[in-house]
């Protein structure tokens, strides 16, 4: 029975490698929009893919989410004891405290025994406020090492549960809603052909900027996820994808 498992977990990651052009998927067993522990087995997987991507001196940008909440809450120290510095990846998307890509950022420093570094920069500034604070030499720093992380880690989104769950204004809600947006990474809304449709103004990483870097991580679940992770797979950057059998089978679906 556990074999038999284990032979079909891998038959889907095959599929979907082929199928989207992927050199590395992982499918853990179950849906995670059935049972919450997917969500963990997920992060598990993820922790065990980050390690095996460390190097002498790390720095990995991670994003806010559940599934990224869940990756920190199963983060452990490096049996190598190498450098690992966590920073968010981009600034303030509107997530609830225990969701923001800071809180995440310190949980996983924590769990790991690592160092952080967490960006204090409000949103909502007039623009010359903003500017002077994104001046500061500390942050000036910060913002640099999250736009050139060793590795990135992040969660995609369903495109109208993240602007229902950020405090989208009316205005862009519309704009992604008529742009058809099925999906959402990073703060960027994309259509079922990959277009974007809209993107959340903040600093940090870049959509650019990850298709310059070798080492993404995509970690995204449950069947009701399909539509966006494909919309995101559009991007064709060279991500691996953490996902589940649910979204897996909806994936390798017509
Ligand atoms: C957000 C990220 O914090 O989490 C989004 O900014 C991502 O880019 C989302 O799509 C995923 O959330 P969850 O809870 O579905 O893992």
């Amino acid at each position: 029975e556990m074999m038999k498992d284990v032979l079909g977990l891998t038959l889907l990651e095959n599929k979907l490698m082929e199928r989207f052009n992927l050199t590395k998927v992982i499918v853990v067993s179950g849906d995670s929009d059935q049972s919450p522990w997917v969500k963990k087995e997920m992060g598990r997987a993820c922790v065990t893919c980050i390690k095996e991507r460390l190097n002498g001196k790390n720095i990995v940008a991670v994003t806010g989410g559940t599934t990224l909440a869940a990756v920190a809450e199963m983060m452990t120290p490096d049996s190598k004891n190498r450098d690992i510095l966590f920073v968010p990846a981009r600034g303030g998307l509107g997530e609830t405290v225990e969701n923001q890509a800071n809180t995440i950022c310190a949980k996983m420093a924590e769990r790991a025994s690592g160092n952080y570094r967490l960006l204090h920069v409000p949103d909502q500034l007039s623009k010359d406020a903003y500017q002077s604070i994104i001046a500061e030499p500390h942050i000036k720093e910060l913002l640099e090492m999250m736009r050139s992380p060793s590795m990135v880690v992040h969660g995609i989104g369903d495109a109208k549960t993240m602007a229902e769950r950020r405090r989208t204004s009316e205005q862009d809600f519309n704009k992604i809603e008529k742009g058809n947006a099925v999906g959402e990474a990073f703060g960027y809304y994309f259509d079922q052909e990959g277009k974007i449709i809209h993107k959340v103004q903040t600093v940090g990483i870049q959509i650019d900027d990850i298709a310059e870097m070798s080492n993404v991580m995509a970690v995204a679940g449950g069947a009701s996820k399909a539509k966006a992770i494909k919309a995101y797979l559009k991007q064709s950057l060279d991500s691996v994808l953490i996902t589940d059998e649910g979204a897996a089978n909806e994936l390798i679906r017509d």
